[in-house]
């Protein structure tokens, strides 16, 4: 039989304890008022850097089908596409919570495509909990995968997976009409179960309102600071990523110019036959 778990007491962020995070982890560092930040992950190499640095959550997003697959929007990716990646996100950390997209397409249809859909991804990906994008009109399907045990964080605010029906990716809730709707959403996933929301572009006035009416965490992107935790694409917080740069995105390295120098001084020397040298060579 396994130990029961107790809530970690200790900082969330790079916290002494080695078991994975878990959903009552996140409720605990609300309750503390401990803030805690969240990165996009798709491969076991930087799974295991992050975890080693601490992070408590790790997000295989459908952003996957950008910065991996190349598309120009998150629609095209696929179960198919997405559970690769967070089998190897599991495989490369020890003590993140690994959180797993549902791609568009892939539970939107009825609350049992998505139960279907959510129990791949925990059987053959080893995700710890699913996200789904939408509010009030996905908390039938949160129940559903909550009442079979899956743990599901939402996503309400700038959802890109609905990018053509709002009409570009611009910030929602702007007006009182539109605020008052995204505090029912957030209001109505609590209600259905999530273990935290991620707030999308939105006012940060509006983020700090919806962060205080709920007593599970929000996870902001380009959302202000009053939200419980921070979510980034990871290419875009070391500096990796090309093209436009979204307001929210404050790169903290250059990872692209360091790539793109490295690799030509290695080409480089291969042209000059300065690689391989003796010491690089077996005798
Ligand atoms: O797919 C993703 O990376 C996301 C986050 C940016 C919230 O949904």
């Amino acid at each position: 039989m396994s130990e029961p778990i107790v809530p970690a007491s200790g900082a969330l962020y790079g916290g002494a304890q080695q078991r994975r995070i878990t959903t009552a982890d996140l409720i605990a560092a609300k309750t503390r008022g401990e803030k805690w930040p969240m990165i996009t992950c798709y491969d076991a190499t930087t799974a295991a850097i992050f975890d080693e640095s601490g992070f408590p959550a790790l997000l295989v997003g459908d952003s996957a089908a950008m910065v991996v697959y190349g598309y120009s929007s998150t629609l095209p990716v696929t179960t198919a596409m997405l559970l690769p990646l967070v089998a190897a996100v599991e495989r490369g950390s020890k003590r993140a919570m690994v959180i797993a997209d549902l791609p568009f397409g892939s539970y939107q249809e009825s609350p049992q495509q998505a139960l279907a859909t959510a129990t791949r991804f925990m059987k053959e990906g080893n995700a710890h909990a699913v996200k789904i994008e939408g509010g009030k009109r996905m908390a039938e399907t949160v129940r559903t995968l909550t009442q079979a045990g899956i743990a599901v964080v939402g996503h309400i605010g700038l959802t890109p997976q609905s990018v053509n029906q709002l009409g570009g990716y611009r910030v929602q809730g702007r007006d009182e009409q539109a605020a008052q709707q995204l505090m029912e959403d957030a209001l109505a996933l609590e209600s259905a179960g999530v273990c935290a929301i991620v707030l999308e572009v939105v006012p940060s006035e509006l983020a700090k309102r919806i962060t205080d009416a709920l007593g599970v965490p929000t996870i902001g992107i380009g959302a202000g600071p009053d939200t419980d935790a921070q979510v980034l694409v990871w290419q875009d917080l070391l500096g990796l990523s090309g093209g436009q740069r979204p307001k929210f995105v404050k790169p903290y390295a250059n990872l692209r110019e360091t790539f793109s120098e490295a690799s030509k001084q290695w080409a480089d020397e291969v042209i000059s036959g300065v690689y391989p040298d003796a010491e690089h060579s077996y005798k």
